[in-house]
C-alpha cells in the first residue's frame, strides 16, 4: 500500500487564522466559472474529483458517496492531507489502539487504519450506518458514548470529528476520554461552530443566513445540545486534566469568495455541502424546538440558500480543532 506524502503532519502554518481576502472579481455567474464548473456541475464530476484527489494522496476509495462524504474531504483540503493534527504517533511507539468517537459512516476510521496499517482502530456511533467490508484492522461499535465507556482496553488516541450538537455533558465527555487513554496519549476534536462569521461586515445581522445561525443555536439551547460546543472545548480539556492542550482554528468559507485558490476551493465544497445538507441539518431544530413547521422551513431556507450562494458575502465557518495529552 503506498502511504500517502503526510498523514498525520500538521499544516505548516495555521490556515485560517488570518483575515481571508476577497476575490475583486468573484464572478457570480457559475457558467462562466470554469473552476467551478468542472468541480461541482454535477454529483458525478464531484465523486470523480474526490476520488482523484483520494487516489493522489495514497487514500483508498471504498465506495464514496458524494452526498455524505463531501465533508470529509472538506476536511482533507483544510488540513493538507492530514487526518488529524495533533503528535500523537510522531515520537515514541505507535499508535496501538485508537478510537473514532461518532464515527458517522466510518469514512474518517477506514481512511486512518487503511494508513495506519499498525494501530487497532475502533469506530463506534449510535447509529449503525457503517460499511460492513472494512479493513482488518477496524472494528465497528454501534453504542452510545453518553452512557459508561466499557472498553477492556485503553486507547493510545481518541479522535471525535463533527459532534457539535452530540452530547449534553461535554465535560463528562472529556473525562471519559481522559480516563481511556493510556498515559501520553491523546484527544483531538476538530468541529464546526455557529454561527457562520464575516471578518469584514459582509453578513448583516439581518440577513437570511445570520438569522438561520441565531435560530440554530438558539435551539440547540432548546434542546441541551448546544451547537457551540466547540468553543468551550479548549477549556474543558484543561479542566479534566489533558496537558499540551492547543486551540487551532480554520475557516470554511461559505461559497467560492477568497481570492486565495485553496480557500475558493474549500468554499466551492463547503456551498455544495451546506446548500444540500441544510435542510437535514435544520429540520430537526427548527420544528422540535422552535416549532417550525417543514413547509415553513423550505420557505426560508430558499433565502438562506441565496445567502449562501452569493460571493458579496465574504462569511466562514468557524472550524475548531482542539488537542490534549493525558500526562505521562
Ligand atoms: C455529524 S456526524 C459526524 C460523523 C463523523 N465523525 C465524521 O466526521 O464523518 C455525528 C455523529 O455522532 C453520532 N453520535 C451522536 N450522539 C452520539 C452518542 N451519544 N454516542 C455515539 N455516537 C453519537 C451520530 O450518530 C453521528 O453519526
Amino acid at each position: 500500500m503506498s502511504s500517502p506524502p503526510n498523514p498525520t503532519s500538521p499544516p505548516d502554518s495555521t490556515p485560517g487564522q488570518e483575515p481571508l481576502i476577497a476575490d475583486d472579481n468573484p464572478d457570480p455567474d457559475r457558467d462562466d466559472d470554469s473552476t467551478y464548473g468542472s468541480l461541482a456541475s454535477s454529483s458525478t464530476s464531484l465523486a470523480s474529483t474526490v476520488m482523484r484527489f483520494r487516489q493522489e494522496n495514497g487514500r483508498s476509495y471504498h465506495g464514496w458517496k458524494p452526498e455524505r462524504d463531501m465533508q470529509h474531504h472538506v476536511f482533507y483540503l483544510t488540513f493538507d492531507g492530514a487526518l488529524y493534527t495533533c503528535p500523537a504517533g510522531k515520537e515514541g511507539p505507535p499508535l496501538r489502539r485508537v478510537l473514532d468517537a461518532g464515527t458517522g459512516t466510518g469514512i474518517w476510521a477506514m481512511d486512518f487504519a487503511d494508513t495506519h496499517p499498525g494501530s487497532h482502530v475502533i469506530g463506534l456511533d449510535l447509529s449503525p450506518i457503517q460499511p460492513g467490508f472494512v479493513p482488518p484492522n477496524l472494528a465497528f461499535y454501534v453504542d452510545d458514548l453518553e452512557e459508561d465507556w466499557d472498553f477492556s482496553k485503553p486507547f493510545d488516541f481518541i479522535y471525535g470529528r463533527m459532534l457539535a450538537g452530540a452530547f449534553t455533558d461535554w465535560p463528562r465527555f472529556m473525562q471519559r476520554a481522559f480516563e481511556n487513554l493510556s498515559p501520553g496519549g491523546w484527544l483531538e476534536l476538530a468541529d464546526i461552530t455557529f454561527p457562520a462569521r464575516s471578518d469584514d461586515g459582509t453578513l448583516a445581522a439581518d440577513a437570511p443566513l445570520a438569522r438561520w445561525n441565531e435560530h440554530v443555536i438558539e435551539a440547540g439551547h432548546v434542546l441541551h445540545h448546544s451547537v457551540e460546543s466547540a468553543k468551550h472545548y479548549r477549556q474543558q480539556m484543561v479542566d479534566a486534566g489533558f496537558v499540551n492542550v492547543q486551540e487551532r482554528l480554520y475557516k470554511w468559507p461559505i461559497n467560492a469568495w477568497p481570492k486565495d485558490a485553496r480557500f475558493k476551493e474549500i468554499g466551492m465544497w463547503s456551498e455544495h455541502n451546506f446548500c444540500g445538507g441544510i435542510y437535514g441539518l435544520s429540520v430537526a431544530l427548527y420544528t422540535r424546538a422552535l416549532g417550525w413547521t417543514a413547509e415553513q422551513l423550505e420557505v426560508f431556507l430558499v433565502d438562506v440558500r441565496k445567502d449562501l450562494k452569493n460571493r458579496q458575502i465574504h462569511a466562514y465557518w468557524p472550524i475548531y480543532v482542539v488537542y490534549g495529552q493525558k500526562p505521562e
